[in-house]
């Protein structure tokens, strides 16, 4: 079974995506990071993230990078962002990530376009979003664990940014799959939206 988990930055995503493949059995792949080793390698390297060839020098990276701390940092997301744009870079970790799809077995994804482009004949999708302000108080809550300055205004006007960027973007935007379930967990507690997502899932198993 595939189950491919979309959405916004700070949603929950990852959370729901992680506690799927536990409960399903399933390897878990966050494509996420791939975008912020990219991301990573081009700062390192002191190239612009922002330029398509220097973004496309970073994409052959060893998977020992994937454990690298960096790559969780807000900076790394941002980067992430940044590089995530260029059509070239997407190509290039799509082989990957379809890979991981086509395990025997199966497995869960999550990212932003998991459901549309990488896995579009996955058996169950969950979009899973929340409001800027709810998802910029979570990430402040995180925040302020390392960092007694954290600034929520920064945050919001950050992931609002990231919303932008990711949406409009023309190569693979954000966007919710026709046949994914939204999952708003705005209002929802860790252990009831993972509840509900294991519910939705359910719902789909074995219907396409
Ligand atoms: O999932 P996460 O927030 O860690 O991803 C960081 C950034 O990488 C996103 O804001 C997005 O721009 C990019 N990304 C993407 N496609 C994916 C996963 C992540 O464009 N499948």
């Amino acid at each position: 079974m595939i189950i491919a988990v979309d959405g916004p930055a700070a949603s929950g995503k990852g959370t729901i995506a992680r506690a799927l493949a536990k409960h399903f059995g399933l390897p878990w792949l966050d494509t996420g990071l791939l975008y912020s080793a990219v991301g990573i390698r081009v700062m390192r390297a002191g190239g612009n993230p922002d330029d398509p060839a220097d973004a496309l020098a970073a994409v052959n990276f060893d998977d020992a990078l994937l454990d690298d701390p960096a790559l969780r940092s807000e900076e790394a997301g941002r980067l992430a962002s940044r590089v995530s744009v260029h059509a070239a870079v997407r190509a290039a970790l799509a082989e990957h990530q379809r890979a991981f799809a086509d395990r025997p077995g199966g497995a869960v994804i999550d990212g932003r376009d998991i459901g549309t482009v990488i896995a579009p004949g996955a058996d169950a999708k969950l979009f899973v979003t929340a409001s800027p302000e709810q998802r910029a108080r979570r990430r402040h809550r995180d925040e302020l664990s390392r960092n007694a300055d954290a600034d929520y205004d920064a945050i919001l006007a950050d992931i609002v940014e990231r919303d932008r960027r990711d949406s409009e973007r023309s190569a693979s935007p954000l966007v919710r799959a026709d046949d994914a379930d939204l999952l708003d967990t705005s209002d929802l507690t860790i252990s009831a939206a993972v509840r509900r997502a294991i519910e939705l899932v359910e719902a789909r198993k074995g219907k396409r």
